[in-house]
């Protein structure tokens, strides 16, 4: 019963997902840019820039759109990075860096590991968590189709980050509040715990 209402929530998203149409090989050329902090194949070398390899084109486009825009994902770098481009350069750096793979997990803390593990999938009953899994994979891949990110491989320092502004309301991108509704839940002990275990997946 719980699959089928997820399934059908998912299909809601899956409906309204814009065509998609990013052309790789443009890709790369164009994103030379982003290169310099996300590395060029996308396996960022620094842990305050987020590894854009193997995340999905639907969120990379949506990502740049809300950058551009300011107002529910403000960043001052990436403010100044998208400004001059345009949706179609979005679609095709999105398309590359798709088709780049994380080359290693991040590094990760063991010791919170097994915690980390048990909310990602399958979340926490008594907090009303739902798994990390169903959105994001089993493996930390996403859901390309409808633009769920991947956040396997990915640094610790940024998920956490990133945790901390959805919970703060600093970032307030998310859809329907998916993840806002989320991390209200989560200590921060949690959401260390999950960081970690993300960041010890290889996507
Ligand atoms: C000077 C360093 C720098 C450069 C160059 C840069 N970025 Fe970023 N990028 C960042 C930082 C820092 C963040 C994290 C922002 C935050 O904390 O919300 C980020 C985040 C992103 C994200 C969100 C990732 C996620 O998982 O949500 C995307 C997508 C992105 N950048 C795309 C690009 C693209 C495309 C370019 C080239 C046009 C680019 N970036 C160039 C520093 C940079
Ligand atoms: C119902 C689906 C759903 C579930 C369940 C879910 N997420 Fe998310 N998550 C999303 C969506 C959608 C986004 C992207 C929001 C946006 O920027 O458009 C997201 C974004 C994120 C991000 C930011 C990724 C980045 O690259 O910036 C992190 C980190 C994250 N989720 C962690 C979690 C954790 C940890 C859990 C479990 C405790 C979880 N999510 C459960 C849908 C979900």
């Amino acid at each position: 019963m719980k699959k089928l209402i997820l399934a059908s929530f998912l299909m809601l998203f899956a409906t309204s997902g814009a065509a998609l149409a990013g052309d790789a090989a443009a890709g790369k050329t164009k994103s030379a840019a982003c290169g310099g902090c996300h590395g060029m194949d996308g396996n960022s070398p620094i842990v305050a820039y987020p590894k854009l390899a193997g995340q999905n084109e639907a969120y990379i486009i949506k990502q740049v759109k809300d950058f551009k825009a300011n107002t529910t994902r403000q960043n001052a770098i990436m403010f100044g990075m998208v400004a001059a481009l345009s949706d179609e350069d979005a679609a095709d750096i999105g398309a590359y860096f798709q088709s780049q793979s994380i080359a290693q997990a991040a590094p990760s803390d063991a010791s919170k590991l097994a915690r980390g593990r048990e909310l990602y999938k399958g979340g926490d009953l008594q907090k009303g968590v739902p798994a990390c899994q169903a959105c994001h994979g089993p493996a930390g891949t996403g859901t390309a189709g409808i633009g769920f990110p991947a956040v396997g491989g990915q640094y610790v320092e940024y998920t956490l980050a990133q945790l901390k502004a959805f919970k703060d309301g600093t970032r307030s991108n998310d859809d329907k509040m998916l993840m806002r509704s989320i991390v209200e839940k989560l200590s921060e002990d949690d959401m260390t715990a999950v960081a970690n275990y993300m960041a010890s997946l290889k996507r």
